[in-house]
């Protein structure tokens, strides 16, 4: 297994991993919010990376631009959605690989913060703890018992020390039907 970062050519193949991880449901809305994000200026720059088996991709992860509005000291930050591995594929570490690879680049491309909106027992394995107690407001307010599903880390150690504010995604992931959850 390999990680590399997406090409065009792939959007297909990685509409089609959300479709199939986030289920009958979600699949439709999740595919069309990576397909909305992939063609979003404001969600600029981006990191694509997926997971590729034997030349099948297996696993995708997309980090997008936000903002941080309400404060004083300019940030760079990023967003972790979504992320998803084939079923057959799950609970192999590849999740995590896709996490973590993503991290190491924005790191070394200057990235200060990093944010998601996901599991609170999962992402805390690799560096999230929750934003709301830190002074990062969500684009839309979290209910008081989803409050540890938002979370942020710095990857520069001092990055979370002078900072809070209100976070604003790019335009396709700032629709409330994302917040929901
Ligand atoms: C979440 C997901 C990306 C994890 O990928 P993965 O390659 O299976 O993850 P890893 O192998 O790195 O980690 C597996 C662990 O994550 C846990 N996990 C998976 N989904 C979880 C969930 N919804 N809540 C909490 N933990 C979860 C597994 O139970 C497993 O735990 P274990 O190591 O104690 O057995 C994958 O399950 C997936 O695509 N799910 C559907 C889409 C989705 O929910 N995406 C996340 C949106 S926030």
């Amino acid at each position: 297994m390999i990680i590399r970062t997406a090409k065009e050519s792939d959007r297909n193949e990685i509409l089609n991993i959300h479709k199939r991880a986030f289920g009958k449901e979600k699949g439709p809305v999740i595919s069309k919010l990576v397909d909305d994000l992939l063609d979003d200026e404001t969600a600029r720059p981006i990191l694509s990376l997926v997971a590729v088996n034997d030349d099948k991709l297996i696993g995708h992860i997309l980090y997008t631009k936000v903002r941080i509005t309400q404060t004083e000291s300019p940030v760079s930050a990023q967003i972790l959605a979504p992320l998803a591995v084939l079923p057959e594929f799950q609970k192999r570490g590849i999740g995590q690989k896709l996490i973590n690879e993503g991290l190491k680049r924005l790191k070394a491309s200057g990235t200060e913060l990093v944010f998601v909106l996901g599991h609170p027992t999962y992402y805390p394995r690799c560096g999230f703890a929750p934003a709301g107690k830190q002074g990062f407001e969500a684009p839309y307010p979290i209910p008081e018992e989803h409050s540890a599903a938002w979370m942020v880390q710095a990857l520069n150690g001092d990055a979370l020390r002078n900072i809070n504010g209100k976070v604003e995604c790019s335009r396709a992931l700032n629709e409330p039907q994302h917040w929901r959850e």
